[in-house]
């Protein structure tokens, strides 16, 4: 009977497994919920006031970094200079949440952004982003409203 128990094991363990994966559907659900285009946004606003972000160095040239707490992106030129945009899309207000090489992709319903400019890149959003101000100050990247 040794096969037998085994079995009964893999079959419990193989349950468990799924038991997790399962309980997570409902919420994935809700989130994609809370992004409709005519039940407005569930987005924190941009910051209002300066904040720091993070390390300076976080931000390489000709790349992009999406500080998702903050729903801001940082971008860096080739040349060393730096643009940040609020990441709250201009389409019906969802939060955008991926950052792809340095194109931004709305989970709701697929906009596109080009981070380094804030320009859409693929509709239906039709308005850029909103352009924040941005600084290295003392090794860090702090953004906020532009002045
Ligand atoms: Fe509709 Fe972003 S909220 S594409």
């Amino acid at each position: 009977m040794p096969d037998r128990s085994s079995a009964s094991r893999r079959t419990i363990l193989r349950g468990a497994a799924l038991a997790p994966a399962a309980a997570l559907v409902p919420a994935a659900g809700l989130g994609l919920a809370a992004c409709s285009p005519t039940g407005g946004t569930t987005a924190p606003a941009t910051p209002t006031a300066p904040v720091e972000l993070g390390a300076d160095g976080e931000v390489a040239k000709g790349s992009a970094k999406l500080y998702r707490d903050h729903n801001v992106v940082v971008s860096r030129s080739a040349s060393g200079e730096l643009k940040a945009y609020s990441s709250v899309c201009t389409h019906a207000g969802c939060p955008i949440n991926k950052l792809d090489g340095t194109t931004l992709i709305c989970p709701c319903h697929g906009s596109e952004f080009d981070a380094t400019t804030g320009a859409v890149v693929r509709e239906p959003a039709t308005v850029p982003l909103s352009e924040l101000s941005v600084k290295a100050e003392n090794g860090r990247i702090v953004v906020g409203p532009r002045a």
